[in-house]
């Protein structure tokens, strides 16, 4: 295997991590060498998550709603305390309270997509990317979305959302690259989730979907996780500011 892909003595934090696409992420990490947390709002999944993974000197699982600030303050202290530091950061929970015409949405949709879809990772990206700047570098991963490229039906807060999620991307690319941190972004199209449900369970929507896909079909959360260890390893040392579609080549 090409070393660099290596993550060993490499410190992740993973929003997000206890199901779906974070905790692939979490499990591609692990095998790869780094030692993971990984965060969520419910305990039962926390613990569930933990067990799953396994190596329980490498893992380290934390209720906390990322939402808040004092839980996010925890979770950042849970994690220098048992590994010394974060030089990882994945900004992976995210969520889609709305599904419809936008013209039929509430300010507390909105106010509650944009909170974590986009201000908790900005908040989260600056108290950790300052730090990593003061150790000498780290990486910043946010997992955005292909609805963040274009105006996607019935998911407009979302979308405004994840575009704006890729602007901050390339915005912390610059700012931070001076200090060594690197920041990009995965878009993943269409990826068998709870989150996704209301997606693949409408019979006209997987249609469409499938359709757009080159690959003829949705996605497997596994099938995330190599773009986020290159993107997350020395083998993406070059690489800043990028932003991957990881769609099944959505190109049309
Ligand atoms: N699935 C797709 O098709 C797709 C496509 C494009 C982009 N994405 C993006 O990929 C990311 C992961 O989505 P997913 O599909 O893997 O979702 P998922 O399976 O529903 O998992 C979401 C995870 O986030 C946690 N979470 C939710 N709210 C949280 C909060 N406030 N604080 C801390 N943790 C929280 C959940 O656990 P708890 O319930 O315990 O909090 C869970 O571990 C999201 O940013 C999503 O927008 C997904």
């Amino acid at each position: 295997m090409y070393e660099g892909f290596s993550m060993a003595g490499k410190n992740a934090l993973i929003t997000g991590g206890t199901r779906g696409i974070g905790l692939a992420i979490a499990k591609g990490f692990l095998q790869s060498g780094a030692n993971v947390t990984v965060a969520s709002r419910k305990q039962e999944n926390v613990d569930a998550a933990v067990s799953e993974l396994g190596n329980p000197d490498q893992v380290l699982g934390v209720a906390a709603h990322v939402g808040k600030e004092e839980h996010r303050d925890r979770l950042i202290a849970a994690a220098e305390d048992r590994f010394g530091g974060i030089d990882v950061l994945v900004n992976n929970a995210g969520t889609n309270p709305f599904y419809g015409n936008i013209a039929d949405s509430e300010k507390w949709a909105w106010d509650k997509t944009l909170d974590l879809n986009l201000t908790v990772p900005y908040v989260l990206s600056i108290a950790l990317g300052n730090k990593m700047m003061a150790n000498g570098g780290g990486s910043i991963l946010n997992i955005a979305s292909v609805a963040g490229l274009r105006a996607s039906t019935n998911q407009g807060i979302y979308s405004v959302t994840k575009c704006a999620l890729v602007m901050l991307t390339k915005v912390l690319a610059r700012d931070m690259g001076h200090g060594g941190v690197r920041a990009n972004a995965i878009l993943p199209g269409l990826i068998k989730t709870e989150l996704s449900r209301a997606l693949w369970e409408d019979e006209d929507t997987l249609a469409r979907v499938v359709k757009s896909a080159a690959a003829g079909r949705i996605g497997h959360i596994d099938e995330l996780i190599g773009a986020a260890v290159f993107l997350s390893s020395e083998a993406g040392s070059y690489t800043s500011g990028a932003v991957i579609q990881v769609d099944g080549g959505m190109v049309i």
